[in-house]
């Protein structure tokens, strides 16, 4: 294992690590004192956020008991707008000394992305939270927790940083209803759709989710890194140097010079990862809902929204969109 982080969260050794106290004894009563809609899953209105219901007490445990290392990166997104790239490049970037990305044996060929960097409403909920402790420096973790419900520590403590990625909502909306359908067969693109546009959709309304990591990125630039799934896209390479530069990792010249952005962006194109054997098969490891890794790549692209939206549907969501963003630089 390599001396210093990122190492794959799945490498390090947890066969001692003792559970931390149960997040629904802590915070149980207070979540289910919450309004609650029965959407296609259960949730909690938290402070002005749709919270999935049996995620809410470890989010709740991770707002109050994280303690952040200041070269932590937490990186966040909206669900279905790109975290499993945004997890695979940012691995792939920072931890590209001890495991260079053209090797054949770099721990992102062997695992999901998922796997490499812990996803904190899991490791709540699950009570592994001391596992965390055992990730060396400088650890990389994620969220979809919205910035406003942050642990205090991070977004106002001295050095942590925070990277998130969004996406054009109707394309997000069309992904998020192909993945919860392998969970539910039966649910309708419609209810999906219905519940982006009233907010009641999984960490929504997707509007003020945005918002918040938006005004966080425009008054703490130099802390809070927002990206754009179409962006990365358009031009990964360039991406890649940004997201290495802000999480104090950029590119020297002779790396630049040896085609080291070209290998991380290869190891983490879509093509190379859906064809993984490893994310073709097996599923994540969260206990609460374990997703099956090839759920993960669909298609992968920009604008798919055409062939499930129809015009007067994209025009409502972007009207809401727009009347929100007014007043920002956002699009
Ligand atoms: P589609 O369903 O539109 O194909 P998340 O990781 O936040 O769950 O987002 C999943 C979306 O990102 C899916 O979108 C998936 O195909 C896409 N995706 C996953 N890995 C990708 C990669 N390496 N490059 C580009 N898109 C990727």
């Amino acid at each position: 294992m390599a001396a210093t982080g990122p190492v794959p969260f799945k490498d390090v050794d947890d066969g001692d690590v003792p559970a931390a106290r149960d997040p629904k004894e802590e915070f149980g009563d207070l979540v289910v004192a919450l309004p609650r809609k029965e959407q296609f899953l259960v949730g909690r209105l938290y402070r002005g956020f749709w919270l999935p219901e049996p995620y809410a007490p470890g989010i709740l445990a991770f707002r109050r008991r994280f303690t952040p290392r200041p070269d932590d990166v937490v990186l966040t997104s909206y669900p279905k707008c790109g975290t499993t790239w945004l997890k695979a490049l940012a691995f792939a970037a920072m931890a590209r000394d001890a495991y260079p990305p053209a090797a054949a044996d770099h721990p992102l060929r062997r695992l999901n992305p998922h796997a490499c960097i812990p996803f904190m409403e899991d490791i709540f909920t699950e009570r592994r939270e001391a596992k965390l402790e055992r990730l060396p420096s400088p650890r990389l973790i994620n969220t979809h927790t919205p910035y406003s419900l942050l642990p205090e520590t991070v977004t106002t403590g001295g050095g942590c940083k925070v990277v998130y990625i969004c996406r054009d909502p109707k394309d997000m909306v069309v992904s998020l209803y192909h993945f919860l359908r392998r969970l539910q067969p039966d649910l309708s693109f419609a209810d999906t759709f219905d519940s982006a546009l009233d907010g009641t959709v999984p960490y929504g309304p997707m509007w003020d989710h945005i918002l918040g990591y938006w005004h966080a990125s425009v008054a703490r630039p130099d802390r809070v890194l927002f990206l754009k799934y179409e962006d990365l896209l358009q031009n990964t390479g360039e991406h890649v140097r940004k997201l290495a530069e802000f999480m104090g990792r950029p590119f020297s010249a002779a790396e630049e010079a040896a085609g080291t952005v070209a290998s991380v962006v290869e190891l983490c194109s879509f093509d190379k990862m859906k064809n993984l054997e490893v994310n073709k098969t097996g599923a994540t490891e969260g206990k609460y809902k374990s997703m099956a890794h090839d759920s993960f790549f669909r298609k992968g692209v920009a604008g798919d929204w055409v062939n499930h939206v129809s015009p007067e549907m994209a025009t409502r969501l972007d009207e809401i969109f727009r009347d929100k963003f007014r007043g920002t630089a956002l699009t």
